[in-house]
């Protein structure tokens, strides 16, 4: 098949032909807006899965819709060595401009960007890598005493009494929230249950790996009532099914049904995974219907081609030492797997164990389910792991 019609999309964040089995949470969305929006409560929402389950492109579409019905959208990425508050002050300065723009909401607006004006001053005392163009003034004592939890709190406040004024609503999308140290995710979480607490219009939609539900628990206690969790996670085999099918079918090509079972049979319906082997499977394939062999020789090039990048990113980034440990998880099968387990097959005492441990779950490849559980992040990444590092050499190396 035609290579450059190939409308199939496997990397990170790229969004997918056919968005499959997501109605339910945009619909949440939808609705947690609309009562904000009429001053009535609504929680924030967390979207909490593996690696390539689709979480950065849900987010993306959910702030499409959220900007469709007039709300103020912003967005960041919480990326691994830098503060929240300097992703977050540029993007919250954008916002209230936008709002400030609004005749009657100019004041209120104006009187964020002076609070904004002073939390970066402050702030920038701490994080040094705040860059920030400030418009106005600071406003002595609105948001400056220089502690983060307080700060941020007065500075967001602002933001929601702006966004009240020019009847809108504020939107505030984060990806990888995972990656938020714990002290600021605590002002964070402190700062939005004030929100509330006011009736605010101001939520936070967020995306990250499963172990940000636990560490948003850690750092605030309440986190777990003011946020709906929403697990996001492999496709049921219909909705699978449809992110292969539809966009095939959009552009006139037809997929036989033991085709379509076979690439939903080898992906156990991962949205990543589904992308690859619909990708994969259309440039083999000669002509429409797309047959189940098809498939069966597109599957070597889409093992090979995520080998190369979907697990290859994550295992060039570890350390031999982490590299053995993931190995041997893998050895043990898909898990989640006894931490005692994996010291034992390591030959190690478990506690001695506890700084590898610490620095795969900071790196975000594995996660803690239940207490004394280690999990992968990344689904099938044990059949990666057996394959990268085949055989029993690895076991010898001492590390
Ligand atoms: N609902 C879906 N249906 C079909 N494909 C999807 C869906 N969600 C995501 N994908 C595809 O999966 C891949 C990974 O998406 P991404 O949002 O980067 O995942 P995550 O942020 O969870 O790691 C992309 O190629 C994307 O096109
Ligand atoms: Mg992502």
């Amino acid at each position: 098949m035609d290579p450059i019609l190939n409308p199939y999309a496997p990397g990170a964040g790229t969004p997918p032909p056919e968005m499959a089995g997501r109605d339910a949470v945009r619909q949440k969305m939808h609705l947690c807006i609309e009562r904000l929006r009429r001053g009535r409560p609504a929680k924030s929402m967390m979207l909490i899965g593996l690696r390539g389950v689709g979480k950065t492109v849900l987010l993306d579409q959910m702030m499409r819709d959220a900007e469709a019905s007039g709300v103020v959208a912003i967005r960041i990425e919480a990326p691994e060595g830098r503060s929240l508050p300097a992703t977050l002050a540029p993007q919250l300065r954008l916002g209230l401009l936008k709002l400030s723009r609004t005749e009657q909401a100019k004041e209120v607006a104006i009187r964020g960007l002076r609070a904004l004006a002073g939390f970066v001053g402050k702030m920038k005392l701490t994080y040094d890598d705040i860059e920030v163009g400030l418009d106005y003034e600071p406003e002595p004592g609105l948001a400056d005493n220089g502690d983060l939890e307080g700060d941020l709190t007065m500075l967001l406040e602002q933001v929601g009494y702006a966004a009240k004024e020019a009847s809108t609503l504020i939107a505030i999308f984060i990806d990888e929230l995972q990656y938020v140290p714990e002290s600021q995710m605590a002002a964070l979480i402190s700062a939005l249950h004030r929100c509330a607490q006011l009736n605010l219009p101001l939520v936070l939609v967020g995306a990250g790996l499963p172990q940000l539900r636990g560490r948003m628990g850690e750092a605030k206690s309440y986190a777990e009532r003011l946020f709906d969790f929403a697990e996001i996670g492999a496709l049921d085999e219909s909705d699978a099914s449809s992110a292969i099918v539809k966009p095939a079918h959009s552009e006139g090509v037809e997929i036989e049904e033991d085709a379509v079972s076979l690439i939903v049979n080898y992906t156990k319906g991962y949205p990543y995974f589904l992308q690859e082997w619909g990708k994969h499977t259309w440039d083999v394939a000669r002509a429409s219907p797309i047959t189940r062999s098809d498939v069966e020789t597109a599957s070597t090039e889409a093992v090979a081609a995520l080998d190369e990048s979907f697990f290859r990113v994550r295992f060039d980034r570890l350390t031999p030492k982490e590299k053995k440990y993931l190995r041997v998880m893998a050895e043990l099968g898909g898990g989640p797997h006894r931490s005692g387990d994996i010291a034992a097959k390591l030959g190690r005492e478990s506690s001695s164990l506890g700084p590898v441990r610490s620095s795969l779950i900071s790196k975000g490849m594995i996660w803690s389910p239940t207490h004394g559980d280690t999990a992968f992040t990344v689904p099938l990444f044990d059949e990666f792991m057996r394959r990268i590092m085949p055989g029993e050499e690895w076991a010898q190396s001492d590390t």
